[in-house]
């Protein structure tokens, strides 16, 4: 069974694609989690994230990796675990860059559709353009989405949990820009696929939000037995 996610950032895919591959005993890939390594790859060559060639030469030499259990989940660049440097600002302001490029998009999903084919009980995979591009026949296909203040009060709470120093206002003013990027982007932008749930997670709790998603992947198997 593949599982798509898609929506914006802090919509709580993360947090639900995780809890839903472990339910479900499904592989969990946290697409996102692999632009911030390419990007990251570019980073650590100092090159011009602006330089789209030189940029996705490196990301197409980089060996990327997703290791471990869905809430343990370890990102390797060059076998080296980067899991919390990915999670700079620094790195996701520049996967938001780089992810704007045709060539790293390419490599980006040949590698998410052969892991997600491989994995034996199936996937859940969490992005951008999971059931769009990726995996348009993806079994059960979510659209998670929020009121960007809903994200960015999350966002900034998660960030000030993990000590990053922050505000709130600034937290907006970024998820805003990255939205603005996403959507606005030429190659596979933030869309809503025709046969995704739409889920606002604004005023919900995760547990709300969890089983309104179980009772939409056990229709689909009853429906598929
Ligand atoms: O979900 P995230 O914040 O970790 O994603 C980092 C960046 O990568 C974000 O700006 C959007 C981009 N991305 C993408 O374009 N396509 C995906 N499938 C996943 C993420």
């Amino acid at each position: 069974m593949i599982i798509a996610i898609d929506g914006p950032s802090g919509a709580g895919k993360s947090t639900l694609g995780k809890m839903l591959a472990k339910e479900l005993g499904l592989l969990y890939l946290d697409t996102g989690a692999m632009y911030r390594a390419g990007a990251l790859a570019a980073i650590r060559q100092n090159v011009s994230l602006d330089d789209a060639r030189a940029v996705s030469r490196i990301v197409q030499g980089a060996e990327i990796a997703l290791e471990g259990e869905p809430d343990a989940l370890r990102v390797l660049l060059d076998g080296e675990d980067v899991s919390s440097e990915i999670r700079t600002l620094k790195v996701a302001q520049a996967a938001s860059v780089v992810s704007t490029i045709s060539d790293v998009r390419r490599r980006m999903v040949e590698l998410q559709r052969s892991i997600g084919e491989s994995s034996p009980n199936g996937c859940v995979l969490e992005g951008r353009d999971i059931g769009s591009v990726v995996f348009p026949n993806a079994d059960v296909k979510f659209f998670l989405t929020a009121k960007p203040e809903a994200r960015a009060r999350r966002r900034y709470e998660e960030d000030k949990a993990k000590g990053h120093i922050s505000t709130y206002e600034k937290t907006l003013a970024e998820i805003n820009e990255r939205d603005q990027r996403d959507v606005s982007r030429s190659d596979s932008p933030l869309t809503i696929s025709d046969e995704a749930e739409v889920i606002d997670t604004s005023d919900l709790d995760l547990t709300e939000v969890f089983e309104q998603m179980m009772s939409k992947v056990r229709e689909k198997k009853g429906a598929a037995a």
